[in-house]
């Protein structure tokens, strides 16, 4: 998976970058049938507080998404966007993120605006739909070159735009609505979003009914992110422990780092 120099520099402005899907459409069928295979036994379990339960499903999928993960072509892609060789995968998960959004109260299944990480934070992630994220079910928004500025700066401008739809009578805590500059990311599935989440985003509302799934994971540099330590050696407990050396590294799990 070779981009070429433009597309390189077009993340690098914008935060984002999208190639076509490199896992094929067998392997996408596969994690599908695995998705839906596990959705059952995920949903009833209790997982241990504060595991990230994204990371637990995404886990579940076993050697699958491992495989998918470690494609050299893959890592050697974020390894060429992070400049650096030494990488490691901080974050990871997949289901349908509209179900936990609805789940703290609010009426309508979107997520605000934000951005996980800074300025100063470096890291690249991989983000496949499993089912088309078009403009009713609720699509990734994204604006492009906000991963550069200040974060308090963005944040100002999103909620000056935010005042301005003349909606609140108080300064806005969330804010939802559009950036002139935003771009509203359709996900087919056979297309990848390359891009880093400290670029701001936020989702469309999804009025559509029916599955909004997807997969993604974080590749940081050393002393980068390791949200879902923990996930994973539970998920992959009395197995990790005689993963490779190679693949202990790639996923975060040797100590010195
Ligand atoms: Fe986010």
């Amino acid at each position: 998976m070779k981009i070429t120099d433009t597309q390189t520099e077009h993340f690098h402005r914008n935060g984002f970058v999208m190639i076509p899907n490199p896992f094929g459409e067998e392997t996408m069928l596969e994690v599908d049938r695995r998705q839906r295979e596990n959705a059952g036994e995920w949903e009833a379990t209790d997982w241990p507080k504060g595991m990230n339960i994204g990371a637990c499903q995404f886990l579940m999928a076993g050697e699958t998404v491992l495989s998918l993960v470690e494609q050299p072509q893959v890592v050697d892609l974020a390894r060429s966007l992070l400049g650096t060789g030494d990488i490691h995968v901080g974050a990871c998960g997949m289901g349908d993120a509209s179900k936990t959004v609805s789940s703290d109260g609010r009426e309508r299944q979107q997520v605000q605006w934000h951005a996980d990480g800074g300025p100063d934070v470096k890291q690249v992630s991989f983000r496949t739909a499993l089912d088309r994220h078009d403009t009713s079910n609720g699509p990734l928004r994204v604006l492009p070159g906000s991963h550069v500025r200040e974060r308090e700066d963005v944040a100002e401008e999103l909620r000056q735009l935010e005042i301005a739809t003349g909606q609140h009578d108080e300064t806005p805590d969330l804010m939802f609505t559009r950036h002139p500059a935003e771009v509203e990311v359709v996900l087919d599935p056979r297309w990848t979003l390359v891009w880093t989440p400290s670029c701001w985003h936020a989702t469309g509302v999804k009025s559509a009914a029916g599955p909004r799934r997807a997969m993604a994971w974080n590749f940081y540099p050393a002393g980068g992110r390791k949200r879902d330590l923990e996930a994973l050696k539970h998920i992959h407990a009395g197995a990790w422990e005689k993963w490779s050396a190679e693949r202990k590294t790639l996923w975060g799990l040797d100590n010195d780092r």
